[in-house]
């Protein structure tokens, strides 16, 4: 199970060991707190292998227990899986990455994305992010960060190289675990021309 909108909702997605031959089915659900009430935990559609719960209780140092249950004509199997929201919150990964050169300035390039947008309150929840970038034919990367804004310049790169570049996300109160990088953004830095001989 994932936070990947908190506070809205946690994401539970689940896998079975072999694909028996019988349709199965899944009850889900869950308790917050040992003798609570079972409440739903959401399928998008019969037979899917993720549901999710919403109304959240940030902060609650009692574990959720999630209850998967599978359910075919041989029989039924349960597993549970606790977990506490804050230690389970992992962003999308940021979006909309751009990597641009900058106007006249070599060895330089302007990064700008923009937070995960499943992330519903970027300005009550913020995010830092880490940095990953690597030349091309080059075979090691370079990580940098986290800051907390939604744009940096690198700089003292390799003029004329192209540089990949990705970004990740994490909750910015360190709870939980970075997102997983977005896809790799390329560009070189602006090449500074001689300037035309004036006549
Ligand atoms: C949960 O995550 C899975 C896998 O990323 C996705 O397919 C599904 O739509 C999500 N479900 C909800 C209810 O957000
Ligand atoms: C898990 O869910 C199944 C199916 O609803 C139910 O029979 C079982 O009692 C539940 N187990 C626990 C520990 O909540
Ligand atoms: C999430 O973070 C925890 C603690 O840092 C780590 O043990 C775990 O492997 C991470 N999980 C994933 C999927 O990255």
């Amino acid at each position: 199970c994932w936070a990947v909108s908190y506070p809205q909702t946690v994401n539970c997605t689940w896998k079975l060991a072999s694909e028996p031959r019988p349709e199965t089915y899944f009850i889900t659900t869950y308790r917050h707190g040992m003798g609570a009430k079972e409440n739903e935990c959401f399928q998008p559609w019969a037979g899917a292998r993720s549901c999710s719960i919403s109304d959240i209780q940030m902060f609650s140092i009692t574990p959720y227990v999630l209850n998967v249950t599978a359910v075919n004509p041989l029989g039924a199997t349960m597993n549970l899986f606790p977990f506490i929201v804050e230690q389970i919150i992992r962003p999308d990964p940021p979006e909309d990455l751009r990597v641009s050169p900058i106007p006249g300035e070599s060895k330089k390039l302007l990064l700008e994305w923009q937070p995960p947008s499943s992330w519903p309150f970027p300005q009550y929840f913020p995010l830092k992010y880490l940095i990953r970038y690597t030349r091309e034919g080059a075979n090691s990367n370079r990580m940098i960060g986290p800051y907390e804004q939604t744009s940096f310049i690198l700089t003292g790169i390799r003029p004329r190289a192209v540089h990949h570049v990705q970004v990740a996300a994490k909750d910015f109160t360190d709870y939980g675990n970075y997102s997983t990088w977005s896809p790799l953004v390329s560009a070189a830095d602006s090449v500074l021309r001689a300037d035309p001989e004036t006549p």
